[in-house]
């Protein structure tokens, strides 16, 4: 396998700036994961179909080109909600579990960023980073966020709406959002953007000093 990055954690939390970051400083290709979640559950809506009917939104994922997925709509409140809602159904994230690895597989590798990248779709990726911040934290950007969409935002609605997500996305019996054993933590609560890119960078170099160490796989 080439070089995988895995960049897990909560909505948030700054790993998909983290991500593409990584991606350009080593040159590889980045993959935003939510957004296959995110374009399912657009889908799912457009098509008149139940966000939480499994079949529904098996339905709707087997007419997307997850190769093609641009737009400002995939950022909306609406579209992370459905996607966390979609990602409860087994057969959704069984959908989605090749077109991941094979981004995975191809040399020189890749950057990740979701939920269960460490865990699940790239168990074997040589630098696992899951990223975290508090809820208010987390809340705070998304809401600078969304205001920088011209969507209206209210902060006490995105805090519940981070809550809520965080627990679904946790509790979840398939795939639950969780640190793989290891992985490396990074607490971004009181990091601006440079700090946390920093951090990351010591931790895929400390990733890749291990690999050529005991080159495998
Ligand atoms: O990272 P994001 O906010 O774009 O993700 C949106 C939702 O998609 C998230 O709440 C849960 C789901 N998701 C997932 O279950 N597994 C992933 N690897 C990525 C996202």
């Amino acid at each position: 396998m080439g070089f995988v990055i895995a960049v897990d954690g909560p909505a948030a939390s700054g790993k998909g700036t983290i991500a593409s970051k990584l991606g350009a400083a080593y040159g590889l290709p980045v993959l935003d994961s939510g957004l296959l979640y995110r374009a399912i559950g657009l889908a799912v809506i457009d098509e008149g179909g139940d966000l939480d009917v499994e079949a529904d939104c098996v339905r709707a994922a087997s007419s997307l080109d997850f190769a093609n997925l641009n737009g400002e709509r995939f950022r909306t409140r609406a579209a992370g909600e459905a996607a966390s809602r979609v990602a409860v159904h087994p057969a959704v994230r069984e959908t989605l579990i090749a077109f991941q690895r094979d981004f995975a597989r191809r040399e020189p590798g890749a950057v990740i960023d979701g939920r269960d990248i460490g865990t699940v779709i790239v168990p074997d990726a040589p630098a696992k980073i899951y990223v975290t911040a508090s809820a208010e934290a987390r809340a705070t950007r998304r809401w600078l966020q969304l205001l920088g969409l011209g969507e209206s935002a209210d902060y006490e609605a995105i805090l519940a709406d981070v809550r809520k997500r965080d627990a679904r996305d946790a509790a979840r019996a398939a795939a639950p959002m969780r640190p793989a054993e290891d992985a490396a933590l990074l607490d971004t609560t009181d990091l601006d953007i440079d700090a946390a890119f920093d951090a990351a960078r010591r931790i895929v170099e400390d990733a890749r000093a291990r690999r050529e160490q005991s080159p495998k796989g």
